[in-house]
């Protein structure tokens, strides 16, 4: 196996014409909001559907693992790294088109989520008021259906592109897909490529006043300067963890480098040296203590990749 990757994807990551940039051995924790996480075999920056079509489809026949890397806002690398490829979606999936007749924004999959609720605001529409100061890229966001508890992106999305090796492109429009908290029925190796987010004209004054009370909420509840991957868990139906996590006095507790927040008991922040290890050790704290007190077994809002 080893020898055929070495072959065919190393053959395609010194191909001249593949309109990527190729980085081995690069350490995750430069790529993710956490700062934490080893070096991956490949990191890959393709600029094209079309250098993405080669890249995923030699994986796929090779056996080669590979993941969508985002903007890395939701993501624990291991501190052993990911022996496999880092996808980056760059240039062609950086764009962001306003359909005025159809009423959507077109978005590549790259581009930011706090862009395109910029870019929104800029043109007085409304509906993306809610994602405000949520990190991570498009895709990321697609496939976390990020939002609050009431408010998702799924809930604005008019359709969605993707890629996989199985299916090839596949645009389906947003009423096909199945959206729940913190989830969506895209098959996980579906790559999202790009977006239609349904936007309508607002008056600006009301827009910027709901970016700036969600944005001011958020500066003021959540450890917004500090490096984390935003909420750890998922909330159980009609709780919050943070909420529980109070309650059990576990706020400020420490392993290594990693801390639950004083701010969200949600949160758990690399003060500077954390490792994956630590924050691992800071989880499973947590789901003990709250199973122990109310017999609730959470489940991890945030992604694992590198883990045995
Ligand atoms: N609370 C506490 N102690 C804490 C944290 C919260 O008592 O340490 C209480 C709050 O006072 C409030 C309740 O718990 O009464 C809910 O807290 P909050 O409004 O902060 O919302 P949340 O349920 O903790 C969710 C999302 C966030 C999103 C916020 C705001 C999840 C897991 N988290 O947090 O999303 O920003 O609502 O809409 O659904 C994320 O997913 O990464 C994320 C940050």
């Amino acid at each position: 196996m080893t020898a055929r990757h070495a072959s065919e994807l190393e053959a395609l990551l010194v191909d001249e014409r593949f309109d990527a940039e190729i980085y081995s051995n690069e350490p995750l924790s430069r790529h993710t909001t956490y700062r934490i996480g080893g070096p991956v075999k490949y990191l890959v920056t393709v600029n094209s559907v079309g250098a993405l079509m080669r890249l995923l489809d030699i994986c796929e026949k090779t056996g080669m693992p590979w993941v969508p890397l985002g903007r890395g806002s939701n993501l624990l690398v291991a501190d052993e790294g990911f022996d496999g490829v880092a996808v980056v979606l760059g240039r062609d999936f950086r764009a962001c088109r306003y359909d005025e007749k159809a009423g959507v924004f077109c978005v590549g999959a790259g581009v930011a989520l706090s862009t395109v609720v910029q870019e929104a605001y800029s043109r007085s529409l409304s509906g993306l008021e809610f994602a405000v100061g949520t990190p991570g890229s498009v895709g990321g966001a697609i496939r976390m259906n990020a939002g609050t508890r009431e408010i998702w992106l799924g809930q604005i999305v008019a359709s969605v592109t993707t890629y996989s090796p199985r299916t090839g492109l596949v645009k389906r429009a947003g009423s096909e897909i199945a959206w729940e908290y913190r989830r969506c029925s895209l098959a996980p190796d579906e790559m999202v490529v790009e977006c239609e987010l349904s936007v309508s004209p607002g008056d600006p004054f009301y827009i910027r006043g709901k970016m700036e009370g969600s944005l001011a909420n958020r500066r003021k509840t959540q450890p917004f300067s500090e490096h984390s991957c935003g909420s750890v868990f998922k909330n159980p139906e009609g709780l919050s963890v943070g909420h529980l996590v109070e309650e059990l006095g576990l706020k400020g507790a420490a392993v290594g480098g990693a801390r639950i927040s004083d701010i969200h008991g949600n949160f758990i922040v690399n003060t500077g040296s954390a490792s994956s290890y630590d924050v691992c050790e800071l989880m499973k704290l947590i789901q003990t203590k709250v199973y122990e007190a109310y017999g609730i077994e959470l489940q991890p809002e945030v992604k694992f990749l590198g883990f045995a």
